[in-house]
């Protein structure tokens, strides 16, 4: 039995209204061209940072501060706002994956026993994300589940690949291509069939989030599953090579296709019997496919045709929903967030952000649970994204929109809590433009600006953290911080997030007199957050929460 009631902080109020603004992917670097932050006209956080030094300081939020496997592993959102939310740290999947093969358990779990059910006589399919970037997925992961299905029995196996670009250098899936056909050709040599079946770029096909376009599970699921796709081709790297060929093409948004044999008939649709694997461990993206390969009712799109398969993502992508039933790894059990305590201790809470990043500030803020703990004293609201455009054509997106939500939820004087989460440093980051980040990044200050001024009226704190980096750095780097130039002089464009640590700052009239960050805790990281924000809430942290950033000083 969880004891939610929290301690009444010694020094510090209750009531009072804590802006909790989150902004993604702005990591603090060294000022250079490619900081896209530097670049930009963002005079609000630079006077966060210019103002008073003990109410601004860094944050880690990569590596291991945040539950990944290696401190080379960048931070991602999920894992960012799991740590902000809940307050610990927990082994994230990426970790418990890595655990759960090196061991062998993952293959005398319930879930790889009932995908085994039909390696007799079926084929077993494995779909995801093909690189080594590590935010939903990692190739050797897949190279490791590969060799272990064959090892207990699979025959024929069909890969359905998504290339990346986003989480490594664009340009980069032929090699994660090649590297996965000699794979497969290794593991036909031992007698096994085993050959990739389709592909797509992972923003065009199968991985949409937050069900902001379901046409992009569709295209997944026609090339996927029916075996249909506007491109047809006999080998997968030629398949890669030749769409990249397109002008403006790349690996994040390769069109669908799918290998066809010799006859033009594809290799590998899924048909009744077969075993299905989705080997992201991220929910986010993999979600909306997993509805669709698990419900029965399902009404997103015609699937034309709903086998009948033994399904199982690589770990259960929702617990609420328990979907999918069946999965290779368990998930972290991030349980007793800060949201969760917060509702049990009268704190009335407004959260809100565009589809794209919603379910960060709630799915992922309440430990990738869906929906509220108390509608009472919950209010969650999504901004809709806009659809079918890349945000380097947008880079506003809506940015304005979710201050201007916060605004109003911080006059209304309803709320105590009032989080959000602006999108723009990240969503325009991952596009690798240089220029539209540079708007992106002067659109969320301004943002926060309006932030700013409701709780400046309202005598209001402000909390203003980001959940890992990326806008702050734009190219790819040497040893030594160099940015690598290419025989034109030009620059590889870092798409991905970054090492680096994260700002956060505090302030606003009702931030009482002697609030100060402490000094002891220099390596402080995303989950120190959450005890922060309580104490700004009048409350103590329960004792297992990492510790508190803030100190309270008599003057
Ligand atoms: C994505 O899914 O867009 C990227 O892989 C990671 O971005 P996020 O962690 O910021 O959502
Ligand atoms: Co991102």
């Amino acid at each position: 039995e969880v004891n939610w009631k929290l301690a009444d902080h010694p020094k510090l109020p209750k009531d009072k209204v804590v802006a909790m603004v989150v902004l993604d992917g702005w990591g603090e670097a060294d000022p250079d061209q490619y900081n896209c932050i530097h670049v930009a006209d963002t005079p609000t956080m630079d006077s966060l940072k210019k103002g008073a030094p003990e109410k601004w300081r860094l944050v880690r939020a990569h590596g291991k501060a945040v539950g990944l496997p290696t401190e080379d592993d960048m931070g991602n959102s999920e894992v960012g706002h799991n740590a902000l939310g809940a307050g610990r740290i927990f082994a994230q999947g990426a970790k418990l994956v890595d655990l759960a093969l090196a061991s062998g358990k993952i293959f005398e779990g319930e879930g790889f026993n009932y995908i085994k059910e039909c390696f007799e006589t079926g084929t077993l399919h494995l779909i995801g994300l093909l690189s080594d970037g590590g935010v939903h997925s990692r190739l050797d992961q897949l190279q490791l589940l590969l060799k272990g299905a064959a090892k207990h029995g699979a025959r024929r196996i069909r890969v359905h690949i998504l290339t990346d670009g986003r989480d490594v250098l664009d340009g980069s899936s032929v090699g994660f291509v090649e590297t996965l056909e000699k794979e497969l050709a290794e593991l036909r040599a031992k007698g096994v069939d085993a050959q990739i079946a389709s592909g797509g770029g992972r923003m065009y096909v199968t991985m949409d989030r937050y069900e902001n376009d379901w046409n992009v599970v569709k295209r997944g699921w026609d090339a996927q599953v029916l075996g249909e796709a506007p491109y047809k081709f006999r080998n997968a790297v030629e398949a890669v090579k030749k769409l990249r060929e397109e002008p403006k093409a790349n690996d994040q948004y390769l069109p669908p296709f799918v290998i066809v044999d010799e006859n033009g008939k594809p290799v590998g649709p899924i048909n009744d019997g077969d075993a299905v694997v989705t080997i992201n461990y991220r929910a986010d993206r993999m979600v909306m496919l997993a509805k669709a390969l698990e419900y029965e009712d399902f009404d997103k799109f015609d699937r034309v045709r709903f086998p009948k398969i033994n399904y199982t993502g690589m770990l259960q992508y929702d617990g609420e929903l328990k979907l999918p039933n069946h999965y290779l790894v368990s998930p972290p059990e991030i349980d007793r967030t800060s949201g969760e305590y917060l509702v049990h201790n009268g704190v009335r809470t407004f959260a809100c952000s565009e589809t794209v990043k919603f379910g960060h500030v709630t799915f992922f803020w309440n430990g990738n649970r869906s929906g509220c703990f108390n509608p009472e004293m919950e209010e969650y609201v999504e901004i809709p994204s806009d659809v079918g455009i890349t945000f380097n054509v947008q880079p506003e997106m809506k940015a304005k929109e979710i201050a201007e939500k916060a605004r109003d939820a911080i006059l209304s004087r309803k709320f105590h809590q009032v989080r959000v989460n602006l999108p723009n440093g990240d969503m325009v980051g991952h596009t690798g433009d240089i220029h539209a980040t540079v708007v992106g990044c002067k659109v969320t200050d301004d943002a926060v600006k309006v932030i700013l001024d409701a709780i400046e009226q309202v005598g209001g704190i402000y909390v203003v953290t980001a959940d890992h980096g990326n806008a702050e750095d734009m190219a790819k780097r040497n040893k030594s911080g160099q940015p690598i130039l290419d025989k034109n002089g030009n620059i590889q464009v870092l798409t991905s997030h970054t090492l680096q640590p994260v700002p956060i700052a505090i302030g606003g009239p009702g931030l009482a007199p002697g609030v100060r960050f402490r000094k002891d805790l220099p390596n402080g990281g995303l989950a120190n957050v959450a005890a922060t924000v309580m104490n700004l809430h009048g409350f103590e942290a329960p004792g297992e929460y990492e510790p508190t950033l803030i100190e309270v000083v008599d003057n």
